[in-house]
């Protein structure tokens, strides 16, 4: 599924009348089996872009295609698009709503046309996927859960559906870096398996290491575009080292003969929490 974006725009209307323009003629293409991430300042109009992909918002102007079929036009299946396009934001508790969470994963599952056994077999496998043991969770009450495993059932019940194009707003935030790495290990697997992904993330080293192209946002622009390294390469040269990776961090300081370290490294380990120290405060940089 091939998602292009015209001249999209889409601004607030505040309860006091005020506009907020927190798109402003964006335009990019995203080909089918693409792993997209999006970076740019808090503000910068990430989570609004995701919720006009996943059709949710009417954008103010421009158009959204899916090969090549306006998603907005009168006419298009809304009940496909929801099939189509898996999305999971920023908090995905407030997605949970159901008794259990068998019946929770399975409600993504209604206007699927599977018959019971399979859509059964479906919310196992989701759960599963997502690490948990079917049995013993599927009669718990989501409720019951901790944030963590909440959020894996949220994104279970996304997964359920086997949309062609999923999206994930900030989905590795406030995981511990076991957690981070299964979901990154996760999507990057949906991925290779023809699925398209789009992830929002404060994560500079997530993305550098695991998405194909990036998208920048600044202030509702669309600042910049292209394969990962080559954006990374470029935004080195901007913001003073805000979207820089460690690895970056570390190098230009090496270039520019700024890294110091004290007599006392010897070891490997003496290096590595020298350089932890040097890129989270301590330094110079
Ligand atoms: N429901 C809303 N009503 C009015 N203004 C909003 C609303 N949601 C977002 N905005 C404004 O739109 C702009 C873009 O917000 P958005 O949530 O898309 O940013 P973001 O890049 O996702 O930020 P973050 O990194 O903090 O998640 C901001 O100026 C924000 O204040
Ligand atoms: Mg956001």
């Amino acid at each position: 599924m091939s998602i292009q974006i015209e001249n999209l725009s889409f601004s607030y209307l505040q309860p006091s009348g005020e506009k907020v323009d927190a798109l402003k003629n964006v335009s990019f293409t995203i080909e089918t089996g693409d792993f997209v991430g999006i970076m740019g300042p808090t503000g910068s109009g990430k989570t609004t872009l995701l919720q006009l992909l996943a059709g949710l918002r009417l954008p103010t102007s421009g158009r959204i295609y899916f090969n090549g079929e306006e998603i907005n036009a009168k006419g298009y299946d809304r009940n496909r698009l929801r099939q189509t396009v898996g999305v999971v934001f920023q908090d995905p508790e407030y997605q949970l709503f159901a008794t259990t969470v068998e019946k929770d994963v399975a409600f993504g599952l209604k206007e699927s046309g599977l018959s019971r056994q399979e859509a059964t077999d479906r919310v196992r496998w989701a759960l599963e996927t997502m690490g948990f043991d079917f049995e013993k969770v599927r009669n718990q009450s989501p409720l019951a859960l901790s944030g963590g495993e909440k959020r894996r059932v949220a994104i279970a019940g996304v997964i359920a559906r086997k949309p062609e194009i999923l999206i994930f707003d900030e989905p590795i935030a406030g995981l511990d870096p076991f957690g981070r790495e299964n979901f990154l290990q996760f999507v990057t697997e949906r991925n290779q398996t023809g699925t398209t992904i789009i992830m929002t993330s404060h994560n500079m080293e997530a993305l550098a290491e695991y998405t194909k192209h990036l998208l920048v946002l600044k202030e509702g622009r669309l600042i910049d575009a292209g394969a990962t390294r080559e954006v990374f390469t470029r935004l080195k040269q901007r913001y003073n080292g805000a979207f820089q990776t460690k690895a970056q961090r570390i190098a230009i300081l090496l270039a520019e003969g700024k890294l110091m370290f004290s007599p006392a490294v010897v070891t490997y380990g003496d290096l590595l929490s020298a350089l932890k120290q040097e890129l989270t405060g301590g330094g110079r940089g």
